[in-house]
């Protein structure tokens, strides 16, 4: 079938469903939401035979629901309506959430509804639920419904669909807003997670409005006393996040937005009421078990006399400005120093790596220390990252990605020896969505010898999301683990230990030396990160500001004025009008 997607942007769930529906041979092409004329423009050019709505804002116009049939996927349970689906269901505690398909029509998510598929709920972000759970039950509940289409099914009547849903209205700052005399840490968790990654919450910080996101339970019981710190009131700092009293203990809040502002790490937003705080140091480094900010985090598993190490990152959004890229490498460095075999690079629950930190490079300010010199500093704080875990030459590294990956975080990856990767991960191993960049993170180096050089032009040309299973299917990546995120994190460590523990173990890192000297002698890695840095030097200093414009919109989330060309098929130069 010829599927079009209407959509407000291609945002991971989106790309999901584009790479689900295209794998069973479905040609699919995307319209951007601009406005309607553009969407009946596009339904003329394109005939479908399917309209889906992945992530839709506003209703689609009665010129085309009327006379297509029209799929929008709604993150909530049947019988459930409105905009702000899951905040709710994570604000009242439901137990069990979905996503159904309903069939567009005059009432906005009151149509019949063509499938539906659940999932257990957990403590949260909703952007994480969103991004995981939800796209999961997405996938499903859309295959269904396009199977049942293909074979002349019909929709269920909403009336009889026997939903336990109903219709919830927007929800406003007055239902998430924090009453930090009387709410429990669990309380203002629940709140901050059902409105991340937005709005946000509204609130303020030294006597300032502001926006809260990523907020952290605090375990230890001597932070939690506060010396007899009231509560809203800020105990501390650690690293980027601030450490808040609460009615009944404390909470890490990670993020924020200051009024006109963009989204930043919380010690950044406010720097210099930061700065006066006192540090709370994790105790025990980066090997702290209780509940606290810890976004890295350092463990290993003994396999008889061997040993793997497994590094996690939990940075917000997978963003790695010049601090996070640096803090990593000398946990990174402490980590190799560790007598095990193997050292797995976990990255974070939702997000392996997202690559440079477009938010903390935008708001660089200062003498000699704009977003162009940040960038620069940014992208050689990466490089010298995947520099490190390329010279590692005493351990077998793997990247295990159970969260997504864009951009430069692909290629960090593929600086390990093994990347294994969680089925239902989205990849965007590309980089010129970002104002044409060039890309750095020794892509050049990694790319061509697994895809080809063909291969290689191909990933970068097309900016296309791939899935995990493409990725190895293509050889960029080596070995598709369980979906499950909990089957997945036993797959990684039940096949670390086998390397661990392999007889040929000794062999095997023979081998990895000897390529690696190969390959130093043949072009050294000084030269390849020359070379991209120098294509890099262009884009963040030259005389097209491409990177620059295109940065500025992104933390900015301007919305879209036009759909990209490799998006909308149907706008080909090449395209005609199917019989
Ligand atoms: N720096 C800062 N923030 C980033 C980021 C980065 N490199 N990559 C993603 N984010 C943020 C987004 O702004 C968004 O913020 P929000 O919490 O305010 O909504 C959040 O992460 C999720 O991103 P989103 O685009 O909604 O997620 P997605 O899963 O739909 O798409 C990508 C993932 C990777 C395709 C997309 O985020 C992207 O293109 N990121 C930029 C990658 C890049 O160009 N990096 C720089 C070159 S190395």
């Amino acid at each position: 079938m010829r599927i079009l997607f209407l959509t407000h942007s291609f945002n991971s769930l989106t790309q999901r469903l584009y790479t689900e529906l295209s794998a069973h041979g479905h040609q699919v092409s995307i319209e951007f939401d601009i406005n309607d004329a553009v969407a009946e423009q596009a339904v003329e050019l394109f005939r479908p035979d399917l309209i889906v709505a992945p992530y839709l804002r506003r209703a689609i116009p009665e010129s085309i629901w009327s006379k297509h049939v029209c799929l929008i996927v709604h993150p909530g349970i049947v019988g459930d309506r409105g905009p702000s689906a899951l905040d709710w269901a994570i604000q009242e505690g439901e137990a069990e959430w979905g996503v159904t398909v309903l069939q567009a029509e005059a009432e906005m998510d009151a149509g019949p509804v063509w499938a539906t598929a659940s999932f257990p709920m957990r403590r949260g972000r909703k952007a994480s639920l969103y991004r995981n759970e939800a796209t999961e039950a997405a996938a499903q509940a859309l295959l269904a419904a396009v199977k049942k289409f293909l074979a002349g099914g019909k929709p269920t009547p909403l009336a009889e669909s026997r939903g336990r849903g109903r219709l919830r209205p927007l929800m406003r700052q007055a239902d998430r807003a924090i009453e930090w005399q009387r709410d429990s840490s669990a309380t203002v968790l629940r709140k901050i997670d059902a409105a991340d990654g937005f709005p946000g919450v509204a609130d303020q910080l030294f006597g300032e409005p502001c926006h809260l996101f990523d907020a952290w339970p605090e375990a230890d019981s001597a932070k939690v006393s506060r010396g007899g710190t009231p509560p809203g009131a800020v105990i501390g700092r650690r690293e980027t996040a601030l450490l808040r009293a609460t009615a009944d203990g404390a909470v890490w809040i990670g993020h924020v937005k200051r009024k006109d502002g963009i989204k930043l790490p919380a010690t950044i937003a406010f720097a210099e009421q930061a700065a006066i705080l006192p540090e709370l140091p994790l105790d025990g480094c980066w090997t702290a078990d209780h509940a606290t900010w810890q976004d890295i985090r350092y463990e290993e598993a003994a396999i008889g006399e061997n040993a793997v190490g497994f590094l996690h990152f939990e940075f917000y959004n997978g963003a790695m400005g010049t601090p996070q890229c640096n803090r990593l490498r000398a946990a990174f460095e402490w980590a190799k120093s560790r007598p095990t075999r193997v050292l797995v690079l976990m990255g974070g629950a939702d997000f392996w790596s997202n690559g440079i930190h477009l938010n903390l490079i935008e708001q660089a300010e200062g003498d000699n220390c704009g977003p162009a010199d940040e960038s620069w500093t940014n992208i050689n704080a990466i490089d010298d990252l995947a520099e490190a875990i390329l010279r590692c030459d005493d351990k077998v590294t793997v990247a295990a990605l159970r969260g997504n990956a864009g951009a430069g975080g692909c290629f960090l990856a593929r600086a390990a020896d093994q990347v294994w990767v969680r089925d239902g991960v989205m990849l965007n191993p590309h980089y010129k969505n970002m104002g044409n960049l060039y890309g750095s993170e020794f892509w050049s180096y990694l790319l061509p010898p697994r895809v080809g050089a063909e291969g290689a032009a191909a990933i970068m040309q097309h900016r296309l999301p791939m899935t995990a299973q493409e990725s190895v299917k293509a050889g960029f990546y080596d070995a598709c683990l369980a979906g499950e995120p909990a089957a997945f994190l036993a797959d990684v460590a039940r096949r670390a230990a086998e390397l661990a523990t392999a007889a040929d173990f000794a062999a095997r890192l023979a081998t990895k030396r000897s390529r690696r000297a190969a390959d130093e002698a043949a072009k050294p890695l000084s030269a390849w990160r020359a070379e991209e840095l120098a294509h890099m030097r262009r884009n963040f200093y030259g005389f097209d500001p491409s990177y620059h414009v295109a940065r500025w919109h992104f933390v900015r989330k301007s919305p879209a004025s036009w759909t990209p060309r490799h998006l909308a098929r149907h706008r080909d130069l090449g395209w005609k009008i199917p019989a």
